[in-house]
């Protein structure tokens, strides 16, 4: 691999953190990052950027910003609050997501015609919600573990809508002839390349799924054994490079190489690269948080569905990794890398090689396609009452992604993280990392 060469670039970092809340409560102050964050994101946009929808699976920046109030007037101020009064009735309707026992929900393709609430009132809706909360976590103590983990599940569901904003707020611009840039600074400087290594790994019976320490989804649990033959994976992910001389070497021309219903959807969306690419000459672009941008052939690819992955490994002799083989491997190995908090918004090419084992970019830059459908692990309840709704119910039709990309929050991802897609999508910074079966 890497057969084609070119300057590479990384980014200084710089870090996007806000304002120490003055609350002294540990989860108190969590809550309150982590909702200034949000707050943070929408700083480049105009209300009109915030109020657009750009396709079904995108939400308007308005309605990712109320939608997660929502989650913790429903779920935690009417439950806790005593004569606690919503802010506006119809936002109980309006901001629900998906959650069929909490009643009706306004169509999830009709969100950018929400033109009222405006974004002020958006934002008055945010600010109730925070000076309620407030009076609950003065009475903390009182309120017990039951209020604990609903304020965790909401401030991780929080983090999940700010990596969503993002993803949607790419998508949405990438739809404006004048591709606006949502952060304008295109901050990289030259590295070199990177040479990718299979890197062996011993079969043998591992444990997986959460380790009970710290919060996880119910979809992480319960810790259970798999059995793993021998195998190799990859050190790095697969670059823009790679997926260039696949796509020269007739990719989406060659159906021998994709599953039926990959190959179906290359032929109906006509698919020739991945996801914003756009050729101009012999050159091919691609669009960022940055704007247009030449492909940086050392970074790692991003924005390919499950079948394109698929379809990559299969050229080039390999296959994806299961998830529990990527979570063997990524357990070993402390959560760092390129994530929301840098402010980089884009996969980066690898400063430096990786220590030992080997592995690098395991966490950040992008997620991982693994070939491990989205299913219930051994032993897997489902949580009573409408939070059960979180997760569980979309265990069909899905593929699991790992490792967490450039805009997710760093204090979100985990090795156990799973996150899951339908095979076709590919507006999230969804990328691969390469596997092969030991000889
Ligand atoms: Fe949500």
């Amino acid at each position: 691999m890497n057969k084609i060469s070119s300057s590479g670039h990384r980014f200084r970092n710089k870090v996007l953190i806000p304002e120490n809340p003055s609350n002294s409560s540990p989860l108190a102050t969590r809550y309150a990052r982590v909702r200034a964050m949000t707050k943070q994101l929408i700083v480049p946009m105009t209300a009109e950027d915030c109020a657009l929808q750009s396709m079904p699976d995108a939400s308007p920046a308005k309605w990712h910003l109320a939608h997660t109030s929502w989650f913790f007037e429903t779920f935690i101020l009417e439950r806790f609050l005593n004569n606690y009064r919503s802010f506006h009735p119809a936002y109980r309707v309006l901001f629900n997501s998906y959650y069929n026992l909490v009643g009706d929900k306004h169509p999830r393709a009709q969100r950018g015609l929400i033109s009222r609430p405006n974004l002020t009132e958006v934002l008055a809706y945010r600010d109730h919600v925070d000076e309620q909360m407030a009076t609950l976590f003065e009475k903390l103590p009182s309120e017990g573990a039951q209020f604990t983990e609903l304020v965790e599940l909401g401030v991780n569901h929080e983090q999940q809508h700010q990596e969503l904003m993002l993803t949607d707020i790419k998508h949405l611009f990438s739809k404006n002839p004048l591709k606006p840039a949502y952060q304008s600074q295109w901050p990289l400087t030259v590295v070199r390349a990177r040479k990718t290594r299979r890197i062996p790994i011993g079969g043998g019976i591992y444990q997986m799924g959460d380790m009970g320490i710290h919060f996880a989804f119910d979809n992480e649990r319960p810790r259970h054994s798999v059995i793993l033959r021998d195998f190799e994976i990859a050190s790095h992910p697969v670059t823009h490079g790679d997926f260039l001389n696949f796509i020269e070497d007739g990719a989406y021309q060659r159906p021998e190489l994709w599953l039926s219903m990959g190959w179906d959807i290359v032929q109906q969306q006509q698919w020739n690269a991945p996801q914003y690419w756009e050729r101009d000459k012999d050159d091919w672009y691609t669009f960022t948080l940055h704007g247009m941008e030449k492909i940086d052939l050392h970074t790692p690819i991003c924005h390919v569905s499950f079948f394109e992955a698929d379809a990559y490994a299969r050229w080039a002799g390999a296959r994806l990794p299961t998830e529990a083989e990527w979570e063997v491997v990524a357990s070993e190995i402390p959560v760092d890398g390129n994530f929301l908090e840098s402010a980089v918004f884009h996969p980066l090419a690898l400063r430096s090689d990786p220590p030992r084992p080997g592995l690098a970019q395991l966490f950040g830059d992008v997620w991982e396609w693994t070939h491990s459908s989205y299913a219930p692990y051994p032993g897997f309840r489902l949580a009573r009452g409408p939070v059960g709704e979180y997760n569980g119910k979309f265990m069909c039709n899905q593929y699991v992604l790992r490792g967490g990309s450039c805009v997710t929050p760093k204090a979100h991802m985990r090795a156990s993280y799973r996150n899951f897609f339908p095979p076709e999508a590919r507006w999230q910074f969804s990328g691969l990392r390469l596997a092969w079966d030991a000889n």
